[in-house]
């Protein structure tokens, strides 16, 4: 048989990084490093060691060599050989560090939060699993070998193909494939567009004055200024857009407080980027959710020309998969395909054709009703138990997503979250969103994120929110 690297199957092992050295010979330097290997921990108890062949190969040593220095360790303890299941390392080779350590007490665990009402999440319990194990196993069995080159930045033409069709039956997105791109999720889209010296958008972006901070560091990081629209009931003021060109919106839901931007609104802000030659950065990240009456569909609708629109599957699924979309005026998408990069850096492209195939399986859509009717009713719930134990608070902000906002009398949010604190509810104040420029008068209020307890938790979480809530909460005395 020739030396060739692989031609025989003793010879594929498994990879073990050694660097043997030092004076004594080969034989001396593989035990030396073999043994360090086994002292430092880096090779565990139980870890099994390539066969001598494929080490050898590895380390251009005779495979003797490689035979003698296990031999050698196994005499002294470090590696136990068996007929059979070849030579490991002993489980009684521990690694000194740890033998020697004085035993460490367990911290005390924190008494965190029992109660976990932080808006954010969907229900992690209800991840898909199995429909997305489906669409990933069909999705893997069909997938041409060109899938595990590298990645098209503009993302897999069979998501951006789904995403055409659901997106316009779903959501009243007007596009075609060539204008998405696929990308991590929203706060990847925002980097994109205002990457630094890119030619996509620059600042200042006008802003809801009430929205996530997180958002708002990651454009202050970017350099980009954002100026504040107040909010009243019929969602943002659009009508003090200054001299900004781009300005972003929650539309169908706004965040955090909750309402659908007015239609006479969603009207002037399409006419007043038509006038300004600005754009709409429209974040459509529960969209999906509505409750009450019908969806409100995307503004994008309205003129592709003039809105960016951007959503991600954190809400539907869950914002550990990573994966969004920017559904792009054609001038913006080479740009955006810049900023992004030569290849697909971001979004696995298993995971696009996975999401791909669940789409267009149907999966998706059941999944998302399924979802809806579950935080329909925890919604519901909510209300209930409010009205019954709370009456004094006002629930606001319910006929879509996946959290409410608890209207409180002005001075008592800080207050009622220590009561929150105290009943081991985690969730945030309106005071967390606050764009810190704005003349927007404050509001009080809680962000209850319902939809994030899993199912059976629910209950409990609602309770101790309710003992919280009642009775009503006295204005803080005014500091100094
Ligand atoms: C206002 C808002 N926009 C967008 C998102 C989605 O962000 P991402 O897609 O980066 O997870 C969230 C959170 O899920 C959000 O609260």
């Amino acid at each position: 048989m020739g030396d060739s690297w692989v031609d025989s199957a003793e010879r594929i092992g498994a990879d073990l990084h050694l660097e043997p050295a030092g004076p004594g010979g080969r034989r001396a330097a593989l035990i030396r490093a073999l043994r360090e290997a086994v002292r430092s921990g880096r090779l565990a108890p139980g870890t099994r060691l390539p066969p001598y062949r494929s080490l050898a190969a590895d380390l251009g040593v005779a495979r003797n060599t490689v035979a003698d220095a296990y031999a050698e360790l196994v005499a002294e303890g470090w590696l136990t050989a068996r007929q059979g299941s070849g030579t490991r390392v002993a489980d009684r080779a521990a690694p000194l560090r740890h033998a020697e350590r004085p035993p460490v007490r367990e911290p005390a665990r924190a008494r965190g939060p029992r109660h976990d009402l932080m808006q954010g999440t969907p229900d992690a319990s209800s991840f898909p699993r199995a429909a997305w194990l489906a669409s990933y196993r069909r999705a893997l069995q069909q997938a041409p070998n060109e899938v595990f080159g590298p990645g098209d930045p503009a993302g897999r033409r069979e998501l951006r193909e789904a995403l055409t069709e659901y997106l316009a039956r779903a959501r009243g997105v007007r596009t075609e494939p060539g204008r998405i791109v696929i990308c991590s999720g929203f706060a990847h889209a925002l980097r994109l567009l205002f990457a630094p010296g890119g030619a996509v958008l620059r600042g200042p972006l006008a802003v809801e004055a009430y929205g996530l901070g997180f958002h708002r560091e990651l454009l202050a990081a970017a350099g980009v200024r954002t100026n504040a629209l107040p909010l009243d009931e019929d969602g943002a003021r659009v009508d003090r857009l200054g001299r900004e060109r781009a300005v972003l919106l929650t539309p169908a839901h706004q965040f955090p407080t909750g309402g659908p931007l007015h239609a006479s609104r969603r009207a002037a802000v399409v006419d007043w980027a038509r006038a300004r030659g600005g754009v709409l950065v429209e974040d459509d990240y529960d969209g999906e959710f509505r409750y009450d009456r019908r969806p409100v569909g995307a503004v994008q609708g309205l003129d592709p020309e003039r809105v960016i629109y951007i959503g991600s599957v954190s809400k539907s699924l869950s914002p550990a998969v990573r994966l969004g979309w920017m559904v792009l005026p054609g001038r913006y998408v080479d740009g955006v395909l810049a900023a992004k990069g030569e290849r697909e850096a971001w979004a696995s492209v298993l995971d696009q054709l996975s999401l791909a195939d669940l789409l267009s399986s149907g999966a998706y859509d059941r999944h998302v009703r399924r979802m809806r009717q579950r935080y329909r009713a925890r919604r519901d719930r909510l209300v209930e138990a409010l009205a019954a134990r709370a009456p004094h608070v006002e629930v606001t902000g319910v006929a879509a997503g996946l959290h409410a906002v608890l209207r409180l009398p002005t001075g008592t949010e800080r207050s009622v979250l220590g009561a929150a604190a105290e009943q081991g509810v985690a969730l945030d104040g309106l005071a967390a969103f606050r764009h810190p420029g704005t003349d927007m008068a404050a509001q009080d209020g809680l962000v209850v994120g319902y939809a994030t307890p899993s199912e059976h938790a629910y209950g409990a979480a609602l309770d101790a929110l309710c003992r919280a809530l009642s009775p009503p909460a006295r204005p803080a005395p005014a500091s100094r």
